[in-house]
């Protein structure tokens, strides 16, 4: 049995390295950043998830390496790529990594008459394989039948969970290629996991449509909610379970908020919309999604303008700076933006979050000031907004708020909906 080396140690990487260690599988985790590779080595993570510190540990007493420098690939290995794909100003993704990574690969198998298997599962639009991938390895007469596409559903805060019981898996590629990682995760996954073999673009495609799809499902229950929010005795979570019963519709991402944020939703939305407009077919439809999306903070805004008057000089109360709960990822976090608008409007800002304060204090430094505990944050505040779904805010009470100057709250995820809390409680998606 061969090893599996893993080049790019993100949420993707490091996941998948930590679990196929735990699998009895020989790991190799590859990073150019020594740094990360240093922290790893001592069993740190770089990233937050909920236990992921104890499975990295475990993980280094078994089967697991990481090291910033590879030197040999065998014809029986696995070489995973989950190197990033981010954002380029235009809302296409930036290939410099998957290029990069790519050479790196064919430098290490240009002289073999085997070759190992590459599985790609960085999120790559449609059609690069075809046009950016395959041509680094013929360029240099390296086949590329033995490269398959294979993208990753997890999702960050639950990055272990969804790793461990994956709710499907899709392989792109040619029919041999693929059957061959199919036999691989068999081994690793229970029967029941469905396995979806298509080729190489359509598993792009798949990454795409899936992620769009569930952003199109906030976005459609966020416009629901600004609904309610002018019907008085509304309430979006009654009509968001009512709607979800109806199996054409799902109950699942029907949870209205204030926006979706992370490294995914935003970028790969903008990324299709990119490809549409290449395309030269209309993408009515995606930008509005992202539209709405841009929107919700400006909908939170006006709501903290209707009931904090003045805005300038008052002091508020943000609660939740992470994109999402059990994270403490910020990248395209609502909180940040919102942060913004309120600095901009001469407000003084608080924050409290559990895991993601040291990320913030990078963006804002002094500029606003944060509380390790959601009591002292509230203290002689003119108004609270919750906008990340911590499970610490779900038992907030009157000892929290009622140090608050002016006892308003904004909640934008209803979690605190139907307490008793002597508050001005006003709830994103629930008629005034
Ligand atoms: C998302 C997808 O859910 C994963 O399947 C995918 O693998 C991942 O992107 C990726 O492409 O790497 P992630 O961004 O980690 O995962 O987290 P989600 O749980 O999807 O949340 C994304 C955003 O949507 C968060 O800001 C969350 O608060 C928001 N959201 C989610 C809502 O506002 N309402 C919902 O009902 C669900």
């Amino acid at each position: 049995m061969g090893k599996i080396i893993i080049f790019g140690l993100g949420f993707v990487g490091i996941t998948l390295a930590i679990f196929l260690a735990s699998k009895n599988q020989n790991v190799i985790g590859v990073d150019i950043d020594k740094k990360k590779i240093q922290v790893l080595k001592k069993g740190i993570s770089p990233i937050y998830e909920p236990r992921i510190e104890h499975a990295l540990k475990k993980a280094l007493m078994k089967r697991l390496v990481f090291t910033n420098k590879i030197e040999r690939i065998s014809k029986d290995d696995i070489v995973f790529v989950t190197v990033g794909t981010p954002s380029k100003k235009d809302g296409s993704i930036d290939l410099k990594f998957i290029k990069s990574v790519s050479k790196k690969i064919v430098e290490l198998i240009k002289n073999m008459s085997d070759l190992p298997l590459v599985v790609i599962k960085s999120t790559i639009l449609p059609g690069t394989f075809e046009d950016t991938i395959k041509p680094i390895f013929i360029k240099n007469s390296i086949s590329s039948k033995n490269i398959v596409i294979n993208p990753e559903f997890l999702r960050e805060g639950s990055a272990l969970e969804d790793t461990l019981h994956p709710h499907q898996i899709v392989i792109g590629g040619e029919r041999k290629t693929a059957k061959t990682l199919e036999k691989f995760y068999r081994k690793i996954y229970s029967n029941k996991v469905p396995i979806e073999i298509s080729n190489h673009t359509t598993a792009e495609l798949i990454k795409y449509a899936n992620n769009s799809f569930l952003a199109t499902k906030i976005s459609f229950i966020n416009s629901i909610a600004n609904l309610c929010q002018t019907l008085p005795g509304t309430n979006i979570d009654q009509i968001a379970r009512s709607i979800g019963r109806d199996p054409r519709i799902g109950s699942l991402f029907l949870n209205a908020g204030p926006g979706y944020g992370g490294s995914c939703f935003p970028k790969d939305v903008k990324a299709l919309i990119s490809l549409i407009k290449k395309r030269h077919l209309g993408s009515d439809l995606l930008i509005s999604v992202h539209k709405t999306n841009l929107n919700q903070v400006k909908i939170v805004l006006r709501l903290i303008s209707k009931y904090v008057k003045p805005l300038k000089n008052s002091s508020i109360s943000i609660l939740g700076l992470a994109f999402k709960e059990n994270s403490d990822d910020i990248r395209e976090s609502v909180s940040i933006k919102l942060i913004e608008k309120l600095l901009e409007n001469h407000v003084k800002v608080k924050v409290h979050d559990p895991k993601a304060m040291k990320n913030v204090e990078k963006v804002f430094g002094k500029k606003i000031t944060y509380y390790k505990h959601p009591k002292d944050c509230l203290k002689n505040s003119n108004c609270a907004i919750i906008l990340t779904s911590w499970k610490q805010y779900f038992s907030l009470s009157n000892k929290e708020f009622s140090k608050m100057k002016t006892p308003i709250l904004i909640d934008t995820r209803r979690i605190l909906a139907g307490k008793k809390i002597n508050v001005k409680y006003i709830g994103l998606g629930i008629g005034e």
